[in-house]
């Protein structure tokens, strides 16, 4: 579903709680020396960014009328404003969506894609999604970063469902390149200037809560998924539709191998998200100041 209204309402109530201390109406006008904001939407416990903004000014999703709360205990449900720290001390102007909903907790696709939206309609046109996800290519390890370079939404449904709103984009999204080969060019170089591992590959989004079932998890990986997790598709498909180049990051947090499956634990995943999270802060941080 396309709500433009209750996106709008929510994009001018984020404005004016940030108001003036973000300066963020010079970011949005695009003058001479002001960027659009770039927009990071943050995952199970990769925090460590929105922490290192300089002069940030928060706003919790209950204070922006209609906005879902996040409803994942390790996810925050805060709007961050902030600059990202740069050698220069000025420092590139993020909005950070802090936590997010998922399907699985019976939310819809408007409600899951509700962030992205609101951050187009706050003129952001560069958007890095982070997520936390499980390995399926065996020859990557836990606790490392995967690049997406491509997305299979198996979630069963669509943001872009019933009437097309054509301020937002076309009827019929072009998917052939959901991810933008630019910024992914950027983000590998930047890994490498970091002497961080980046690895790339396919990002398969299922509706969960479930984990995967050895049968499943085989069948993933034979489709050509490299890693599985419970987000991030959709928003992908609603900011192609708005135009927005995409990055998509995940931190690997568990292995699945379907001939010795592992039981996996939201506390494992937790605390494997929390230290990829800061090299995912090191690389984003270096990454934002170059885009
Ligand atoms: N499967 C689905 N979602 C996930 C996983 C997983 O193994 N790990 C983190 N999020």
């Amino acid at each position: 579903m396309q709500n433009l209204e209750e996106v709008q309402r929510a994009a001018d109530a984020l404005r004016s709680l940030l108001g003036k201390q973000a300066d963020f109406s010079t970011a949005e006008e695009g003058g001479p020396g002001h960027h659009a904001p770039v927009g990071i939407v943050l995952g199970t416990g990769l925090s460590s960014l929105a922490d290192m903004l300089r002069n940030r000014v928060s706003v919790p999703y209950g204070e922006i009328p209609g906005f879902p709360a996040s409803g994942v205990e390790s996810h925050a449900g805060v709007f961050v404003w902030g600059r990202a720290p740069c050698g220069d001390g000025g420092g590139r102007s993020v909005l950070v969506q802090q936590g997010r909903c998922h399907l699985y907790e019976g939310r819809s696709p408007a409600d899951v894609c509700m962030g992205v939206r609101v951050l187009a309609a706050m003129g952001v046109k560069t958007l890095v999604l982070t997520n936390a996800a499980g390995a399926l290519n065996p020859l990557f390890d836990v606790e490392s970063i995967m690049c997406m370079t491509d997305i299979i939404n198996h979630t069963g449904v669509s943001p872009l469902t019933g009437d097309n709103c054509p301020a937002w984009g076309p009827r019929f999204t072009d998917m052939s390149a959901p991810l933008d080969a630019r910024l992914r060019r950027l983000a590998l170089e930047t890994a490498t200037e970091l002497g961080l591992r980046l690895e790339r590959g396919v990002y398969i989004g299922v509706h969960g809560p479930e984990l995967e079932t050895p049968a499943e998890t085989r069948m993933y990986r034979q489709w050509g998924a490299d890693a599985v997790g419970m987000s991030s598709v959709l928003e992908i498909i609603a900011a192609r539709h708005l135009g927005m180049a995409v990055l998509g990051l995940s931190c690997l947090t568990n292995k699945n191998l379907p001939d010795c499956m592992a039981p996996a634990t939201l506390e494992q995943i937790c605390a494997a998200a929390q230290k990829t999270g800061e090299n995912l802060a090191r690389l984003l941080c270096a990454l934002v100041t170059k885009l």
